[in-house]
C-alpha cells in the first residue's frame, strides 16, 4: 500500500512524522516490546530529529525498547559533518536517554566493504533472521531520484545482498546502503521530500510514465506500506487527487 499525504509546510510535515514515529513505536513497543528504526541523512530529517528531541516527543517516545539504524552512511569519520549517524546524534540521540547499546551506527573506520559485510551481519544477528523486518526505515529522495545511497547509473547490486558498498556516481566518498531487499521488507517505510527543488522529480517518480527510471522507483514493500510525507512545494506539480 502506497500513499501520498501532502502537508501545507515542512512544520506540519515534521510534527506529522513525528506524530506517525510516535503512534508507530507505541504500538510496537506494546506487541514486542521494541521498535526498530532506520534514519536516513541529507539535510531533510534533520528538522524531525530535532523535534523527536524536545517535548512531547522526547518524553512521550519510550526510548529504552527504541532501536536505531542506518538506513545509508557516508564511509567518513564518525565526527564528520558529512557522517549520517553524526547528524543524528547532534540532532536526536545525544538528548534523549536512549541506551547507547540501542544504536548501532555502521563502522566506518573499517573499509566500505568490510562496513558492509559488518553491518549486514550484525542486523542478521540482533533481528535474528536471515531478512530483518524494521517497524519504520526512514528515508530521503534526491533531485535524481535517489533514496538511500541508491543512486542512478549506481553499482549493480546483486540479488540476496542487504547491505553494499556503493559510490555516488562522481563522488570520492564511498557509502554502505540498504538495498531494495531489506528495505522493502519493512513493515513501514516513511520517504520525506520537501522543498520546491524536489516537485519536478516528484511528479516524474509519482506519475511519470516510466516506473522504473528512479532508484526510489525500486522502494516497494512486499507486505507494509510506502507513505510520502511531501510538503505543498513539493507536491506543487502533482495532479491534484494524488
Ligand atoms: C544521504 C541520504 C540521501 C538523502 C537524499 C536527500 O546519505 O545522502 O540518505 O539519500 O536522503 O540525498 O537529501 P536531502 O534531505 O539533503 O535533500
Amino acid at each position: 500500500m502506497n500513499k501520498v499525504c501532502r502537508f501545507r509546510d515542512e512544520d506540519e510535515l515534521f510534527r506529522g512524522a513525528a506524530e506517525l514515529i510516535l503512534e508507530l513505536s507505541a504500538k510496537a513497543i506494546d506487541k514486542k516490546g521494541s521498535f526498530i528504526i532506520a534514519l536516513s541523512g541529507g539535510k531533510t530529517p534533520s528538522s524531525l530529529y530535532n523535534l523527536l528531541a524536545h517535548m512531547p516527543f522526547s518524553k512521550e517516545l519510550k526510548w529504552k525498547n527504541i532501536f536505531v539504524f542506518w538506513s545509508d552512511e557516508r564511509c567518513v569519520p564518525s565526527d564528520d559533518e558529512q557522517n549520517n549517524s553524526n547528524l543524528a546524534r547532534k540532532m536526536l540521540l545525544n538528548h534523549v536517554p536512549i541506551p547507547a547499546e540501542n544504536i548501532f551506527p555502521v563502522q566506518v573506520q573499517m573499509s566500505s566493504e568490510k562496513a558492509a559485510l559488518q553491518y549486514e551481519q550484525m542486523l542478521k544477528a540482533f533481528f535474528k533472521e536471515e531478512l530483518p523486518v524494521f517497524d519504520l526505515i526512514l528515508l530521503g529522495m534526491g533531485e535524481d531520484g535517489h533514496t538511500a545511497s541508491l543512486f542512478p547509473g549506481g553499482e549493480e547490486i546483486p540479488s540476496g545482498i542487504l547491505v553494499s558498498a556503493v559510490s555516488k556516481p562522481g563522488d570520492k566518498t564511498k557509502r554502505i546502503t540498504f538495498t531494495p531487499e531489506i528495505i522493502n521488507n519493512s513493515k513501514h517505510i516513511l520517504i520525506l521530500v520537501t522543498g520546491n527543488n524536489k516537485a519536478g522529480v516528484l511528479k516524474n517518480v509519482l506519475e511519470g510514465k516510466s516506473k522504473n527510471a528512479f532508484p526510489v522507483q525500486l522502494i516497494n514493500p512486499k507486505h507494509g506500506k510506502l507513505l510520502w510525507y511531501v510538503d505543498a512545494v513539493a507536491a506543487a506539480n502533482l495532479k491534484s487527487q494524488n
